[in-house]
């Protein structure tokens, strides 16, 4: 049961794909509502000894949200770690146990604050700044709960089936030489691969939709000359674009009026990667259509997959404010001393990437001139829209790999995540778990992080550790920043161990990506607490380092230094699958807390009783994974079946179409 219920004037976000009759404000249950003096609306609500909160997306910290404060403005900052309240994405989904259980969806796409348990222990508060609309969502359960939210935000976007293969990146590579030494590096040592990315190093000054053709020249020839060896190359497209006259993109943008405003209704000029650079103005309609219509550019070459960043917007420094902190510098110069550092110290910490910022410039939404700040959350989305609409308009008949750092809820119908510049930090593998299931609740499947960590040094440790998880997740992609120490997974030698970490993601791709697919047509969750699926478990309800994967497998990496293994608790009890050098082990284990002894080269999971895992046969690649011949790890005592999709990878068919039921007898 959804209850809709309005808030002033909002903007249409277009989150919800259903079509719901508001209710009153009267049948509102669960939250007390009162109006902020300043604008916006105050939630409040008791909160009860077992009230867990689930949900809220990208966000820091556990799986369960109570006990601290979360801000959904989407914010460029590379420093994630739990002091923090906000990250790349917003999304205002959570639901809540305990004897009323209720889920919430806050379409607000203006600052909203998620307080659950951080300024009072007795009391939650939702904070919405702006206009909005409010769902509530009841049901059976938590897993109803979501269920139900899911249909209501329509099914979560399928990438093709390559797109679960492996992908190396990094921010560096410079040339076409660079990265056909990555491919022959992977070749030498036998790895498999499916995807290299392309960031900004292979654009001309950092301007969208060019490449430099000194170092990647004649670029079709050059992605055919990696399909040929079935290798994607998955360029980054960022949001800002570089001022320069002569450069097609800005010149048309310019002459169409299709960038972000200022007061004055001049062009707002912020910097970013390329310098002094225009921000399109994904929410004006036409300025959407024509942005996507850039992607022509690299589709033309044969390019099929690509990730938007810097689409929160990110903003180094406005043009105005850089150019007043140069005066300031000037007056100081020469007068060393307290004042003048303090006056220069602001002025820095002021240039960009503040919430003043985002009240400087304007949409053109119609024939309304809309304050950013209103809409901040939903400028990634919009441009990850953008460009899957165009996708549709250059070939209907094909999904193309898309995600984007910066989201809101409603994307998750037009591309993927990935989760932002994290690091090298046995941290961030755990947060990378914990993340997992708060975002499948708000309807993102395709997620990932960058494995390894982006910044900071990684090691061969830390590495095998992560990719034990990402074995699972759907996005599996190594990427790392510049200067960083490299780690590909050629660089810290070992190779027959990475080699084989990487194969079992290859034999694993039937299960993971007809788990996605299932997930994806049933408006599930891939991933989930442990609690979701156990209920009544008092241990489950605590588990913080463990998730389900489908209804089928517990997954429990170690994720601390120097571990032989872990605790692993099991609310029942399960069959232990071992992938190893020696092949698939398995033994039974017995409910409650088992310690696990887990080399870092060792991959394992729990299967549950009455349920099966095919694995196909070792492949260089996700075209070569044969579907058609696959073994099963059983835990059953009867004979049952394993439904696998069995699509070419490509086709926008539903699904639903390709789904091939399979007989497996104990
Ligand atoms: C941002 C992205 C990162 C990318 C870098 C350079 O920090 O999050 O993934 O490598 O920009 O483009």
């Amino acid at each position: 049961m959804v209850k809709k219920f309005k808030f002033g004037k909002p903007y249409e976000t277009m989150a919800v794909v259903e079509d719901i009759a508001l209710s009153d404000i009267s049948e509102l249950k669960y939250l007390s509502v009162s109006e902020v003096p300043k604008g916006g609306y105050l939630f409040t609500a008791q909160l009860r000894k077992l009230n867990f909160f689930y949900g809220l997306g990208e966000a820091t910290r556990g799986i369960n949200k109570r006990g601290w404060i979360y801000t959904s403005y989407n914010e460029d900052n590379p420093n994630i770690n739990d002091c923090r309240t906000s990250l790349y994405a917003a999304h205002n989904f959570y639901v809540v146990s305990g004897e009323n259980s209720y889920g919430a969806f806050f379409d607000f796409p203006s600052k909203v604050v998620f307080d659950f348990g951080y300024s009072e222990l007795t009391e939650y508060s939702i904070t919405c700044s702006g206009d909005g609309y409010l769902y509530i969502i009841e049901g059976d359960s938590l897993n109803a709960i979501v269920k139900e939210f899911r249909s209501l935000i329509g099914q979560s976007y399928i990438p093709p089936k390559w797109a679960f293969g492996i992908g190396q990146s990094r921010w560096g590579y410079k040339s076409a030489d660079d990265v056909r030494y990555v491919l022959r590096s992977f070749r030498k040592h036998e790895l498999p691969v499916d995807m290299i990315y392309l960031d900004i190093d292979h654009m001309q000054d950092y301007k969208d939709f060019t490449v430099n053709d000194r170092s990647f020249p004649d670029f079709a020839d050059f992605v055919q000359e990696m399909k040929a060896e079935h290798v994607r190359l998955i360029p980054i497209v960022d949001a800002g674009v570089k001022v320069e006259k002569g450069y097609k993109v800005y010149d048309e943008g310019k002459r169409l009026n299709y960038f972000c405003k200022d007061r004055s209704d001049d062009d707002y000029v912020i910097g970013v990667w390329p310098g002094d650079s225009v921000l399109p103005d994904f929410l004006n309609k036409r300025a959407a259509n024509w942005f996507g219509e850039q992607y022509k550019f690299y589709l033309d070459s044969g390019i099929e997959g690509f990730w938007n960043d810097m689409n929160e917007p990110a903003i180094f420094y406005s043009r105005d404010r850089l150019c007043q902190a140069l005066s300031t510098f000037k007056t100081y110069n020469g007068r060393s001393g307290t004042e003048g550092y303090e006056r220069v110290k602001s002025k820095i910490f002021a240039l960009g990437n503040t919430d003043e910022i985002y009240t400087e410039f304007y949409h053109s939404i119609g024939t309304q001139k809309v304050p950013h700040y209103k809409v901040h959350n939903l400028y990634g989305y919009k441009m990850t829209k953008a460009a899957a609409d165009y996708f549709k308009r250059y070939n209907p008949d094909k999904r193309y790999l898309l995600f984007s750092r910066s989201s809101y809820i409603g994307m998750h119908r037009y591309g993927g995540i990935w989760t932002g510049d994290n690091a090298s930090t046995w941290a961030h593998l755990l947060l990378n778990l914990q993340m997992l299931p708060s975002l499948n609740m708000c309807g993102f499947l395709y997620v990932g992080a960058d494995i390894g960590g982006f910044g900071g040094n990684s090691t061969a440790e830390l590495m095998l550790r992560w990719m034990s998880l990402a074995a699972f997740t759907p996005l599996y992609r190594n990427h790392s920043t510049q200067n960083s120490r490299h780690q590909e997974f050629y660089e810290f030698g070992a190779f027959n161990k990475f080699r084989l970490m990487l194969q079992w993601r290859y034999r694993l791709l039937p299960f993971v990506y007809s788990e996605f697919v299932k997930a994806a047509l049933n408006s599930d969750m891939l991933f989930k607490p442990l609690t979701f699926l156990f209920p009544e478990d008092r241990f489950a309800m605590n588990i913080e380092d463990e998730v389900m994967m489908g209804d089928s497998i517990l997954i429990a990496p170690v994720y601390t230094q120097n571990a032989i293994g872990r605790y692993v608790y099991l609310p029942e009890d399960m069959l232990e699958v071992r992938l190893s050098n020696v092949g698939i082990k398995t033994r039974q284990r017995k409910n409650g807390h088992n310690y696990v002894i887990v080399a870092p080269d060792h991959i394992v999971f729990f299967l549950r009783q009455g349920k099966v895992v095919p694995f196909a046969e070792p492949a260089d690649c996700v075209e070569n994974v044969d579907f058609n011949n696959l073994t099963f790890v059983k835990n059953i005592t009867e004979e049952t079946t394993y439904t696998v999709c069995m699509d070419d990878g490509e086709t926008t068919d539903n699904l639903r179409k390709y789904m091939k039921e399979i007989v497996v007898k104990p």
